[in-house]
């Protein structure tokens, strides 16, 4: 596995594959990488000739109050993971190269940033957004692999690709779960024995999302208040929301009347933890 850290370098070598007619994927990652981001590596694995996976922290998605100073970061540990997989380069750009001094282009995708995640991370789409186009831009991918776990940032990123008409096949890969049911992240670190137990209520909010809808509730204001109690029966726990949206717009239902996506933002201690899943009528 190579490693690239120079951006000039990156789009080099992905100049040279591109004139030899090699396929490439591409999975963008922040790292301390998991299972559900070697996931996206197989597939990526499948459906190109040569997988580049970029590791970088970006600085630019994350508020003031957020945690990019302690997000867990070991490149090492991530490196022999990709190795493993038979990835063929590791992208590491640095912040510097990234954003130098007068940086001052975004991207923002308008629409399906306002709700869920949107309307409490103000500026953070904009922030994903500019960093995938500029990793794009970078690693030339033929396709890009991103994790339903995020929802709404593949669903925004697809829009920029559409509206932007960018050459590139964004494919969407299912949610990896522990064995309990608690969706991978990396911020699974940030949880304590006890914070980890509460942290299963998220998965199984969602259950009962879909056993209340088969009991025949169907109101969506009856269904949030009843899972947020649910959920704050879990100590540590914090809703910041639940929210029943249609799974291609993100615009919230009021019954479940069509397969709906359920989409939860919860702190639990100062992890803040998101999960989704689509309930069927
Ligand atoms: P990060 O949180 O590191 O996630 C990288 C990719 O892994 C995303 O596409 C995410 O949806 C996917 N992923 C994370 N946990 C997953 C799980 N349990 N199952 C399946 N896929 C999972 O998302 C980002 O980084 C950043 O916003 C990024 C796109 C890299 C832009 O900075």
């Amino acid at each position: 596995m190579k490693e690239v850290k120079n951006i000039k370098e990156m789009q080099k070598l992905a100049e040279e594959w591109r004139k030899e007619g090699i396929k490439i994927g591409f999975v963008p990652t922040m790292g301390f990488l998991h299972e559900g981001h070697l996931s996206l590596v197989r597939i990526a694995k499948k459906l190109a000739q040569k997988v580049v996976v970029s590791i970088f922290v970006n600085p630019l998605q994350f508020g003031p109050q957020e945690d990019f100073r302690d997000y867990p970061r070991d490149i090492e540990r991530d490196k022999k993971l990709l190795e493993a997989e038979e990835v063929d380069v590791v992208f590491i750009p640095e912040a510097e190269e990234m954003y130098p001094q007068g940086f001052q282009t975004y991207v923002e995708v308008t629409e399906l940033t306002k709700g869920l995640c949107g309307a409490f991370r103000p500026g953070h789409f904009k922030g994903v957004t500019t960093v995938v186009l500029k990793l794009f831009n970078i690693v030339k991918p033929h396709i890009a692999v991103f994790g339903e776990k995020d929802y709404q940032q593949l669903m925004v990123i697809k829009r920029m690709v559409k509206d932007l008409n960018l050459d590139i096949e964004i494919v969407g890969a299912p949610i990896v779960r522990e064995k309990d049911g608690l969706a991978m992240s990396s911020r699974n670190t940030y949880l304590s024995e006890e914070e980890r137990k509460s942290a299963l209520s998220l998965y199984k909010a969602l259950q009962k999302a879909q056993e209340l809808v088969n009991s025949g509730i169907k109101d969506v204001k009856q269904l949030k208040e009843e899972l947020k109690n649910f959920i704050h029966q879990h100590p540590y726990t914090k809703v910041q929301y639940i929210e029943f949206v249609n799974p291609e717009t993100l615009e919230s239902v009021e019954k479940v009347d069509n397969p709906t996506l359920c989409a939860l933002a919860v702190f639990v201690g100062k992890a803040r933890l998101i999960d989704n899943a689509i309930i069927k009528p």
